[in-house]
C-alpha cells in the first residue's frame, strides 16, 4: 500500500450492501483522517442513496459520496483519483473489480471470499504479481483476540508439534437458514458454504498452524434445507418469498424484512431496481450449495484436519482441537445458545449474520492441557465489536497509522493466502462431485 504520506488516501467502496457499512463507518469515522471515502460503486443506485442517507444522518452536513453505476467503475477510479478500493459486492464479482482496481494502480481491500473459483483467483494473483500493488483480504477472524491466543500458544509450542486438528462450525437456524434466503443460495454466487463461509476457518488453520492444505477429500450434501427436504419433512410452505405471503406468517424460517427498517431500506425499497429477493423460502426450489459438509485435508506440514460444517443447528459456534506432540488445546465458542422460533426480522442485523453477540450468547472457553499437567485455562479479553472485536482491530490494522515493528502475528492477509484458504474450498466441492480427493496444486497452484 502507499507509504503514509499527510494526504489522506482516497478511497472508493464497491457493493453498498449489509457490510459496507463496516467500511463506510470506519472511513468518515475513526479512519477519516487518514482515509477518505470518495465513491460508491453498484448495481443499485437505492442502495448507495441509503448508505449516504446513513452517513448524513450520522453526520450531519456532510456531502453525500458521489455513487457511480457499475458500467463506470473506471470512469470512477479516474475522476474521484482513488487510491484504494474496497471491494464488498456479491462474490463472484470481486475478481473483475480486484483485477481492474489493481490495473488501475489502486491497492485492495476485498471482502472474502477473495473469489469464487480457480480462474479468477490466478487472474487476481497475477494482476497482483504484474502491478505490485497490495491486495488484502478482510480475515477478520484473524483478529479475534481468541484466535490471536491460539496462534500465540501453537507459535510458542505449548503443545509442541501439532499433528491433527478437529474443527467443527456450526451455524444456527437463524444465520445459517439466511444462506438459503439470499444470493448465497446459488453456487455460482457464493461457491457454495465451503468457499463463501469455510474460507474463513480454512484460512484460520493455514495461519494457526503456518502451512499450506495439499490434498482434500470431502462429502457433503443438501440434507436440511431445499424444496425436497422441506416436503419430506413437512417444514415446506408454499410460497418463494416471505414478503406479502400470507403462507410465511409464523414460519419460523422467513424473514419478514418490511419488520426492520434496515432490512426494508436496503433491500425491500431496492427490488424494483434489480428484482433482487433477499427473502426467499429456504424450502424453495433453486438451492445448489449444500448444507451439511465433511471435509478431510492433509497439510504440507503432515497435519491433518477434520471439519464439519453444519447450516442447521440449534446453537451457533465452533469447537476446534489441535493435537500435538506434548499436549492438546481445546477452543469451544458459543455464539448462541439456541434460537428464538419469533424473531421475524429484528435479530436480522449483526446478530443473525453472527457478527455480533445475541443476547443469548454463551460461552468462550480455551482450554491447554500439556502432557502430565492439569488442564489450564487460557484467559482471553474478547474486544466489544463485531466477529469478537475482529472487526475494530482489522480496521485499525487496514486503515490506522502504519508503524515499522511487524505484526508477531502475521494477522495481514494477502492475495496468497485468499488463495490459499479458497483453494480448501474448491477442492472440496470438486470432492463433492467426483466422489475423490484433490490435489490441492492440481486446482490452484499457490
Ligand atoms: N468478513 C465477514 O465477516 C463478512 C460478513 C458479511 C459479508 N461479508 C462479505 O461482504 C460481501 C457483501 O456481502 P453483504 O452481506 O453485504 O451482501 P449484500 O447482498 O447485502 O450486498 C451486496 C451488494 O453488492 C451489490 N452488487 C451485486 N452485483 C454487483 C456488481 N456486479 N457490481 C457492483 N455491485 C454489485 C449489490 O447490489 C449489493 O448492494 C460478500 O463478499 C460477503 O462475503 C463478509
Amino acid at each position: 500500500m502507499t507509504a503514509d504520506t499527510a494526504r489522506p488516501r482516497r478511497c472508493a467502496v464497491v457493493g453498498l450492501g449489509a457490510r459496507a457499512q463496516l467500511f463506510t463507518q470506519a472511513l468518515t469515522g475513526p479512519h477519516a483522517d487518514r482515509t477518505a471515502l470518495v465513491g460508491f460503486c453498484d448495481v443499485n443506485t437505492h442502495r448507495m442513496a441509503v448508505h449516504n442517507d446513513w452517513l448524513a444522518a450520522d453526520r450531519p452536513g456532510r456531502e453525500p459520496v458521489p455513487a457511480y453505476a457499475a458500467e463506470d467503475f473506471d470512469e470512477m477510479l479516474r475522476r474521484e483519483r482513488v487510491d484504494l478500493v474496497v471491494v464488498c459486492s456479491v462474490d463472484r464479482t470481486h475478481d473483475d473489480y480486484i483485477v481492474r482496481a489493481l490495473e488501475a494502480g489502486c491497492d485492495v481491500v476485498t471482502e472474502k471470499p477473495m473469489t469464487t473459483d480457480a480462474d479468477k483467483a490466478r487472474r487476481i494473483l497475477d494482476a497482483q504479481r504484474r502491478t505490485g500493488r497490495e491486495v488484502r483480504v478482510a480475515f477478520n477472524y484473524r483478529y479475534n483476540p481468541v484466535h490471536s491466543a491460539v496462534r500465540e500458544a501453537i507459535a510458542a509450542g505449548e503443545i509442541g508439534e501439532v499433528g491433527s486438528v478437529h474443527f467443527e462450525w456450526l451455524l444456527d437456524l437463524r444465520h445459517g437458514a439466511d444462506y438459503f434466503r439470499r444470493w448465497h443460495r446459488d453456487k455460482a454466487n457464493s461457491g457454495g458454504l465451503m468457499v463463501h463461509k469455510a474460507t474463513h476457518h480454512f484460512d484460520l488453520v493455514n495461519w494457526w498452524l503456518g502451512t499450506e492444505p495439499e490434498t482434500v477429500y470431502a462429502q457433503g450434501g443438501l440434507f436440511f434445507y431445499g424444496d425436497t427436504a422441506g416436503r419430506r419433512r413437512g417444514h415446506a410452505r408454499p410460497y418463494t418469498r416471505a414478503h406479502g405471503s400470507a403462507a410465511a406468517d409464523g414460519d419460523p424460517f422467513a424473514v419478514h424484512l418490511a419488520d426492520s427498517p434496515v432490512l426494508s431500506a436496503l433491500y425491500l425499497d431496492a427490488e424494483r431496481e434489480d428484482g433482487y429477493h433477499r427473502d426467499q423460502n429456504v424450502f424453495g426450489p433453486g438451492v445448489t450449495i449444500e448444507d451439511d459438509m465433511a471435509v478431510l485435508v492433509r497439510y504440507a506440514s503432515a497435519a491433518t484436519l477434520t471439519y464439519h460444517l453444519t447450516a442447521y443447528a440449534p446453537w451457533e459456534g465452533y469447537r476446534v482441537c489441535f493435537n500435538g506432540s506434548e499436549g492438546r488445546l481445546e477452543l469451544l465458542v458459543e455464539e448462541t445458545t439456541w434460537v428464538r422460533p419469533d424473531v421475524r426480522a429484528e435479530g436480522s442485523g449483526p446478530v443473525m449474520h453472527g457478527s455480533a453477540v445475541g443476547e443469548d450468547a454463551g460461552r468462550t472457553e480455551l482450554l491447554l492441557r500439556r502432557f502430565w499437567e492439569r488442564p489450564r485455562e487460557v484467559k482471553v479479553a474478547t474486544g466489544e465489536g463485531g466477529h469478537g472485536g475482529g472487526d475494530i482491530r482489522m480496521l485499525a490494522d487496514l486503515f490506522g497509522e502504519r508503524t515499522d515493528a511487524p505484526d508477531a502475528l502475521g494477522r495481514a492477509a494477502d492475495a496468497t493466502d485468499g488463495a490459499r484458504s479458497l483453494v480448501t474450498g474448491l477442492a472440496a466441492n470438486r470432492s463433492f462431485e467426483t466422489g475423490l480427493p484433490v490435489r490441492v496444486r492440481d486446482l490452484l497452484d499457490v
